[in-house]
């Protein structure tokens, strides 16, 4: 197995068990698709972060799109979301590429809902801010913005974060010691979520409005639906 690879079945590994709550999140990401749906006629959907779709193809697969369009930063994992999605009833394009490239290009056209689940928070905070100005000069019209992602509590440090992530990772009986250690270090690299409270003013200053529609157990992964104000 390569590093990819590795990467990718330790990341598949959280999801099988669970361990992210990616199940109820996913009931609550689907009712809130469905919704936008139902609200906006065949609205065009960009994915920001898609990774191979394991999880969201058969949501996706039945919901009446005008089109998908998958990005994410990994090359590698395009083709697994293409496979995941074929026979899809609506255009698909694959773009590899930069989450806030993509908020950030001055001539991309407007899209009904931005999705983004668990990649955000690669991006520092200043990103973050920039992101979310992107995304809201992107959006048409009546869409919305669907986040989800782990965020800190309001008032936490990175450091105290890391630390009460950090074990509840320890406690994973259902990884190896190899795949526990693998997503230590990941976070520690690469994990800055945003901080509750902070991120909503922030937000709200790039003219969203924000609704909390899911909140893991953990005080770590929730959703959030910005709409444009
Ligand atoms: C934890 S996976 C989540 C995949 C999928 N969205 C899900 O919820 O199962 C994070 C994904 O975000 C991608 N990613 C991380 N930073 C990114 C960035 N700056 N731009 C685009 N994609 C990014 C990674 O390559 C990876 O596929």
């Amino acid at each position: 197995m390569d590093l990819f690879q590795q990467q990718w079945a330790t990341y598949r590994a959280v999801l099988d068990h669970d361990l992210m709550e990616h199940q109820a999140m996913s009931a609550a990401c689907g009712q809130q698709l469905r919704q936008c749906c139902a609200e906006a006629e065949a609205p065009s959907l960009v994915d920001l972060g898609c990774g191979d779709l394991a999880l969201l193809a058969p949501l996706l697969r039945e919901l009446p799109l005008a089109d998908y369009t998958g990005l994410d930063l990994c090359a590698e994992v395009l083709p697994l979301a293409q496979a995941a999605l074929e026979g899809a009833p609506y255009p698909q394009r694959w773009i590899a590429g930069d989450l806030l490239g993509w908020a950030c290009d001055p001539g991309g056209a407007a899209v009904d809902v931005i999705h983004s689940s668990y990649a955000v928070h690669h991006l520092q905070d200043a990103e973050k801010e920039e992101w979310l100005a992107g995304c809201r000069r992107r959006i048409a019209p009546g869409g919305c913005l669907i986040w989800i992602d782990v965020f800190r509590e309001a008032g936490e440090s990175r450091s105290d974060y890391l630390a009460r992530y950090g074990a509840r990772v320890g406690s994973w009986s259902d990884l190896s010691p190899q795949q526990r250690q693998a997503v230590l270090g990941h976070i520690q690299r690469f994990d800055h979520p945003a901080e509750r409270g902070a991120i909503e003013s922030i937000a709200a200053a790039a003219g969203w409005s924000w609704q909390w529609a899911w909140q893991g157990r953990h005080g770590a992964e929730a959703m959030a639906v910005l709409s444009p104000v």
